[in-house]
């Protein structure tokens, strides 16, 4: 790998250049583009069920049509390479492809998928298949779902029915998008589905994901060709305390724990962490890791996606007054952050992005480097990042989304930054190629760098669009 430097592009521009083997990319996920909910033998998902309940997503959306992907795919494809995209990161639906959850595969599902990664191909761009991006069959969920142990044992056949169907074409493979979403707002907060507010049951899915990625892991190996790039992904939290205080250092602490290191040290050192079991122990008597699990979690990777969007604050709440809980998320009938109870989060300073997340890269490149410090041999990615913000569409019909422009700039910088201090970054995957359902957000929140009027299903590329394409073109962003 070449390293990255500074050197003018063909205007005489200076520019951060990178990698000559950077992937650069688009990321999106299949509840949020594909609609099609119903077709080709899909059954529900979790969040089928979960968008129809009353007040769980904004404006009542749901993601039946979404943007339309499942049938436009060609056209989103056309796309990214007039973008002169990479790779691709998408998510298969378990319930298109398993929509009887004990088999046999649906081939009408799975041809779909086939079709998809034929177009990226013949573009010449690489897919990169994430198995799961938070839609469990329904089916599964009323058996349990992630509290239930035998959901990752499901998942692993899962991965091997879409393995031996696109392993031949697909390289880059994914487990998990952000475990710690599915379990903890999952099952933990309630705001996303299945909507269970329940401390216990958040761990126990927790622990459960973790087993079914280590099953997959073993079920990939066996399935795909020994080229084949095994990763999962992760929402790690760069956490910051309010203050110097030994209260806040302890927010610190928990906070790290149960986002980060409960996640890390299984999957990439020692097993669980001892201080979140201690943590948690009024919660959970951790029964369900059993013994070989810890084993099976460890399975190597050969990658380790990153996604960042914003900076986590933490400090210490005594009790008294209102706790401060501006972590990111909306508020849920339950709590994310089991034993936590002495930790708020108070707000950040601005900029705000439209979801409310304060833009800070430094946190992007704190949490590269950490990783780096703490696990040199593992070589990330930035499977997402990217922000919403209120576009607006003009007499033109141009839309001039700068904010996004710079926010993209200054996490770029940052990466470019890393990469020069030694940090083994071996892509970006811009979140998002296309508007699409943001999960409680419904269609409120736009992240594409393409427009989507949602009435035509019309894709209009915004100025981030543009500046990508230059980044791309020049591989490297401007240097100013
Ligand atoms: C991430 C999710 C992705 C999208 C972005 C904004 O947590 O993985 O689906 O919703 O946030």
């Amino acid at each position: 790998m070449t390293v990255a430097r500074t050197r003018p592009d063909e205007a005489g521009a200076p520019r951060l250049s990178f990698p000559a083997d950077f992937l650069w990319g688009v990321a999106t996920a299949a509840y949020q583009i594909e609609g099609a909910v119903a077709e080709d033998g899909r059954t529900p998902s979790i969040w089928d069920t979960f968008s129809r309940v009353p007040g769980k997503v904004l404006g009542g959306d749901t993601g039946d049509v979404a943007a339309d992907h499942y049938h436009r795919y060609r056209e989103d494809v056309a796309l990214m390479r007039e973008l002169g995209i990479g790779a691709y990161r998408f998510s298969v639906s378990w319930s298109r492809v398993m929509p009887e959850w004990t088999g046999p595969a649906n081939r009408r599902g799975l041809d779909f998928y086939s079709r998809l990664v034929d177009a990226l191909v013949e573009d010449g761009i690489r897919p990169m298949v994430t198995l799961y991006h938070w839609d469990l069959p329904q089916a599964l969920e009323a058996a349990g779902g992630w509290t239930n142990r035998a959901t990752a044992e499901r998942f692993a056949e899962y991965a091997a029915v879409v393995a031996e169907a696109l392993g031949d074409r697909v390289e880059l493979w994914t487990t998990l998008n952000e475990p710690w979403c599915s379990a903890f707002l999952g099952y933990g907060s309630g705001v996303h589905a299945p909507g269970r507010a329940d401390s216990a049951a958040a761990l126990s899915a927790s622990h459960h994901l973790l087993l079914a990625h280590g099953l997959a892991v073993q079920a990939l190996r066996s399935e795909l060709p020994s080229a084949a790039s095994l990763s999962i992904t992760l929402n790690l939290a760069a956490v910051r305390p309010a203050g110097p205080a030994p209260g806040d250092l302890d927010a610190v602490r928990r906070i790290d724990g149960l986002a980060n290191r409960l996640f890390l040290e299984p999957l990439l050192s020692e097993g669980y962490p001892a201080d979140v079991i201690g943590d948690t122990a009024r919660v959970t008597d951790w029964s369900f890791v059993l013994e070989r699990d810890e084993a099976t979690i460890a399975a190597p990777i050969d990658l380790l996606g990153v996604n960042y969007y914003t900076p986590t604050l933490v400090s210490a709440y005594d009790g008294h007054g209102s706790r401060a809980a501006a972590d990111g998320h909306a508020p849920g009938p339950g709590t994310a952050w089991p034993g936590s109870e002495s930790v708020q989060f108070p707000a950040q300073q601005g900029p705000h992005t439209a979801m409310g997340w304060s833009i800070d890269a430094t946190g992007l490149e704190e949490l590269l480097l950490r990783l780096h410090r703490e696990y040199p041999g593992v070589p990330l990615l930035v499977t997402e990042n990217g922000a919403a913000f209120e576009d607006h569409v003009d007499e033109a019909g141009a839309i001039h989304d700068v904010e996004r422009v710079h926010y993209l700039h200054e996490h770029l910088t940052a990466v470019h930054r890393v990469i020069s201090a030694g940090v083994q970054v071996r892509g970006y995957f811009l979140w998002s190629l296309l508007d699409n359902f943001e999960w409680s957000y419904g269609y409120s929140k736009r992240f594409g760098i393409f427009y989507v009027d949602f009435e035509t299903q019309r894709r209009v590329p915004k100025e981030s669009a543009r500046w990508y394409r230059e980044v791309l073109a020049a591989n490297g962003v401007p240097a100013d």
